[in-house]
């Protein structure tokens, strides 16, 4: 079953018709909430707001590994994450769509693994693709039937958060080759990876990152930019749905 892990401007779907609401309970923690499940134009879906129904959980401090968990306890074979991002690279404008292709980790501190001797024995997971080809070629083609722009490949730069970057930070981490920058794409993408669920992430552009431009961009402006991009994001997520596996 398809699920979506929500983010900041998607803490719902709207036309999700909700069947069953599980338990947020799991041998890791509590989740973000209980896995909401239902149907989306008549495919069956499963939605996690990462920050809470009511948005209050901080980047580090989300449950990551009882997200996972949950989700694949409710029945997720594939993961489509919904991920805030600013623009390092300037030809990417604020509400649009971006479908990574790698990502750099720059967060610390987060429980990031199941395999930590503890909960699980030691593993090293394979992880030099860190996004699932087959659904990011199903997202593009659902972009596509969808008539929604979706820029192809780059870099997600995961900070720590949650205070935004210094421009100095910014120039860095574009040097360093990244393209889009956000708090909240690890250390969710390699857990996905441990538990064997194919997981890709739709960023949604909502500011030129630190730096990037030289005026302040008003909060408004990103609030506007943050609901185009989330309804774009919405409109591709139902298009994904109704693709033939
Ligand atoms: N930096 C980090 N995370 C973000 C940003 C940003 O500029 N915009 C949205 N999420």
């Amino acid at each position: 079953m398809l699920a979506i892990i929500g983010g900041t401007g998607l803490t719902e779907l709207a036309n999700l018709t909700i069947t069953h609401r599980h338990d947020a309970t799991t041998p890791l923690g509590n989740a973000s909430c209980g896995v909401i499940q239902g149907t989306l134009d008549g495919s069956p879906m499963l939605f996690l707001p990462r920050h809470g129904v009511t948005h209050s959980i901080p980047p580090h401090r989300i449950n990551y590994r009882a997200n996972l968990w949950a989700l694949q306890q409710a029945g997720a074979t594939r993961i489509v994450s919904l991920n805030a991002v600013g623009a390092i690279d300037p030809f990417l404008k604020p509400g649009s769509l971006m479908l990574p292709d790698q990502l750099i980790d720059y967060t610390s501190g987060r429980d990031a693994t199941f395999f930590d001797g503890d909960f699980k024995p030691l593993e090293h997971i394979e992880f030099s693709q860190p996004y699932d080809e087959t659904l990011r070629h199903a997202l593009c083609l659902a972009s596509e039937q969808a008539g929604i722009g979706l820029e192809e490949g780059g870099t997600y730069a995961c900070t720590q958060g949650p205070r935004l970057e210094t421009a100095a930070e910014i120039a860095r981490i574009a040097m360093e080759g990244c393209r889009v920058v956000g708090m909240t794409g690890m250390p969710e993408a390699s857990l996905a990876r441990e538990l064997a669920i194919p997981y890709a992430c739709l960023a949604l552009v909502v500011n030129p990152a630190a730096g990037v431009v030289d005026e302040t961009i008003p909060m408004d402006r990103i609030q506007a930019a943050l609901s185009l991009a989330a309804q774009r994001a919405e409109r591709v997520i139902v298009s994904l749905s109704q693709q033939a596996l």
